[in-house]
């Protein structure tokens, strides 16, 4: 997504108070996805009503499902969805524009696979130029007629689907990828029989668990997971948490701003996302959660954070994929901190919205830091050397809504003005991302 809004941010006092951010995006796709394959009314609160889960809404309603954003609870979230389950489906009269939601566009592709229906998935020049052979190749295992663009081997959107999916896989995916695991999961339950996903590295498990509270038989046993199908789904009544990958903006600019003291309130903590939190733990932070009493599927709570002196870490391994949105937040966090980061094995970072590590670190080199990118046989791997103070500067977000929002956050520690290009892309997953800054006390226009 690109556009021309700019945020111009000053050196920052204190953050203060009491946030609630935004509700998850990765959760509020997948309840209104199963909220279509499943049979009744699914009642969902705190949905994130931003670009990116619009477009999935927009998808399923091209489908023939019934979704409704009642006005007078626009401001909570509130979307029903009525379906009659996935027999329900109709073809649709264009092509779904995914827009930039890669989510939307895979997982999507997933449940059509099995549907026998054809349909068109296009998106932004962002997403059409993202990998699509992830996705592509276990539902064409599982017999579905999929067809994009294929350019060097790698196949891009536009995706036709052409339903066919008949067989369930037991497949080991060779990346570590929710989004992968999730599309042939929405495939697997549509299907007779056991469908299986092995992932390299444990992903957001988002949809199993919001499969098995709409009454799905989930198994995950040695890294696999399994889903029994054909099931009928059942609707729920959900509120989905506040989105972590949000809040970790806000915790984050806390902790580096001298001073700040912040609550966010029911925030989302489940442990396959919530590796941030434990870079910033042994980065020296004092970040608390306090979980809530087991409440529904999805773990929550909140989160207090104070400002911190900070040091660098080693990130790599599995814990990459729990934190893989956060990476470049935490090069900000790292860009504060004393002595050396270094994040191994990060290579998927260039394939998400922009390529973030590009991104992040032009942007932050521009401002003075030392992050250098090296490619080595074991991937690519980001380096820090954490402690030199930042300078304003004009940086660009290159349409990403994390690398917006990042380097907006330097810019609070950076001396001078900073201005942060092409910052619509924010709506995509924290829409009044710099109203709750201002909340909080910090100085940010545009
Ligand atoms: C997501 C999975 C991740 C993440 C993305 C949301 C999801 O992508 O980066 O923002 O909701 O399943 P990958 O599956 O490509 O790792």
């Amino acid at each position: 997504m690109s556009g021309d809004r700019e945020w111009v941010v000053s050196p920052s006092g204190p953050l203060r108070g009491t946030v609630e951010v935004p509700g998850d995006k990765s959760i509020s796709h997948r309840v209104i996805l199963l909220g279509a394959l499943a049979r009744g009314t699914t009642r969902a609160r705190r949905v994130l009503l931003a670009d990116d889960c619009r477009r999935t809404m927009a998808a399923v309603r091209a489908l023939g499902i019934r979704v409704r954003v009642p006005s007078r609870a626009r401001g909570s979230g509130t979307v029903l969805i009525q379906s009659r389950g996935a027999e329900a489906w109709r073809q649709p009269a264009g092509p779904i524009d995914c827009g930039n939601s890669g989510t939307t566009m895979r997982l999507l592709a997933g449940a059509l696979a099995a549907r026998p229906i054809r349909a068109t998935l296009i998106g932004d020049a962002s997403l059409t130029s993202r990998p699509m052979r992830r996705v592509a190749r276990p539902l064409k295992m599982m017999g579905a007629r999929v067809r994009g663009r294929v350019r060097h081997g790698e196949l891009y959107p536009p995706l036709q689907m052409a339903g066919g999916a008949r067989r369930p896989i037991r497949y080991p995916m060779p990346v570590a990828s929710a989004q992968v695991k999730s599309a042939v999961l929405l495939a697997g339950v549509q299907l007779r029989g056991t469908t299986m996903v092995r992932e390299p590295v444990p992903t957001r498990d988002h949809t199993e668990r919001l499969l098995q509270a709409c009454g799905v038989r989930v198994r995950q046993r040695g890294g696999w997971v399994a889903v029994q199908g054909p099931a009928a789904l059942r609707p729920q009544r959900v509120i989905v948490p506040g989105d972590l990958s949000s809040a970790a903006v806000l915790i984050i600019a806390a902790l580096l701003v001298p001073g700040s003291h912040l609550v966010l309130r029911d925030v989302g903590l489940n442990p396959t996302r919530a590796g941030v939190l434990t870079v910033l733990r042994r980065m020296g932070a004092r970040v608390r959660s306090r979980r809530r009493a087991a409440r529904g599927w999805e773990p929550r709570g909140d989160v207090e954070v104070s400002a911190s002196v900070l040091h660098g870490v080693a990130v790599g391994g599995a814990l990459i994929a729990n934190l893989i949105d956060e990476l470049p937040i935490l090069m900000v966090a790292t860009c504060a901190a004393r002595g050396r980061t270094t994040f191994c094995g990060v290579g998927e970072l260039r394939v998400k919205e922009t390529d973030r590590i590009a991104a992040m670190v032009t942007g932050l080199s521009r401002m003075g830091a030392a992050i250098r990118a090296r490619r080595t046989r074991s991937g690519d791997v980001v380096e820090v050397r954490g402690g030199r103070s930042l300078q304003g500067a004009v940086v660009e977000s290159r349409g990403d809504h994390r690398t917006a929002m990042s380097l907006a956050v330097a810019g609070l520690i950076a001396s001078g003005t900073t201005r942060v290009r092409d910052v619509a892309c924010v709506e995509t997953s924290f829409p009044g991302f710099a109203s709750a800054l201002r909340a909080a006390g910090v100085s940010i226009s545009g």
